[in-house]
């Protein structure tokens, strides 16, 4: 099985002396390539701090981290943003699409920055909105659309330059539970068809039963089963 996201021992301390926070304690964790993981724990156990080690957004503390066989935590700061750019797609809570820009430029916006070009990268967005069940939406602006819909045009947004592997912080968040689970679903069959890997930050019990597997965390440490998948 090959293995797109292997952490080991993988610590993150904010602040230092008498303030210094362990955020991290020495988390290892695999993902599988093509694998629906769901990380979740409670409020403050360390979620977004991890999600966002493993995305290249902040540096770990100590510990390894390799993305798609290559030693992320030997490269250079400069490389990373490249990385990121290429390779993983991010949702969030919700209010991180560009409220001046119509749905279809949001969903444009990666494929551009990695320089398609302007008619390129606008069909493919609006295939992708198609895809999500808003083609007739492109041109909508975020605050014209419900909660629901704004993470569907987050979820086109992240998958439309086809990054092998997708993080979503709690992306359910400020859905009502109906909305949470076909948004949850949406992802994962998208992702199922295109053979994305995945990690959903959640603790969001309604929708558990979607993860491949559950990878629990509290107080900066695993709970269980971090590395079973290899
Ligand atoms: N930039 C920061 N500076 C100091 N402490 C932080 C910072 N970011 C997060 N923390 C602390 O680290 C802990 C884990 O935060 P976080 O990863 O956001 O948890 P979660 O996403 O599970 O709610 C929390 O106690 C939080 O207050
Ligand atoms: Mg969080």
């Amino acid at each position: 099985m090959t293995i797109n996201v292997r952490a080991r021992n993988i610590r993150k301390v904010y602040g230092e002396g008498d303030v210094a926070y362990h955020a991290l304690r020495g988390v290892d964790l695999d993902v599988a390539a093509g694998e629906f993981m769901m990380l979740a724990g409670p409020s403050g156990s360390g979620k977004t701090t991890l999600l966002s080690i493993l995305g290249c957004v902040l540096s770990a503390t100590s510990g390894s981290l390799e993305l798609f066989g290559e030693d992320i935590s030997k490269l250079p700061a400069r490389k990373l943003p490249q990385i990121r750019l290429s390779r993983i797609g991010f949702i969030f809570q919700g209010h991180n699409l560009i409220a001046s820009l119509p749905a279809r430029d949001n969903v444009a916006l990666v494929m551009r920055l990695q320089g398609a070009s302007s008619s390129v990268a606008l069909k493919r967005a609006d295939a992708m909105l198609e895809r999500v069940g808003l083609g007739d939406k492109r041109h909508s602006s975020p605050n014209q659309l419900s909660g629901g819909q704004r993470q569907r045009v987050a979820i086109a947004r992240a998958l439309a330059a086809s990054p092998p592997l997708i993080l979503a912080d709690e992306p359910t968040a400020a859905l009502d539970a109906q909305s949470g689970l076909l948004v949850t679903e949406l992802l994962k069959d998208l992702s199922r068809e295109s053979g994305h890997t995945v990690v959903v930050v959640t603790h969001d019990s309604r929708i558990f039963h979607l993860a491949d597997r559950m990878v629990h965390i509290e107080d900066g440490q695993i709970q269980r089963s971090g590395v079973e998948a290899a």
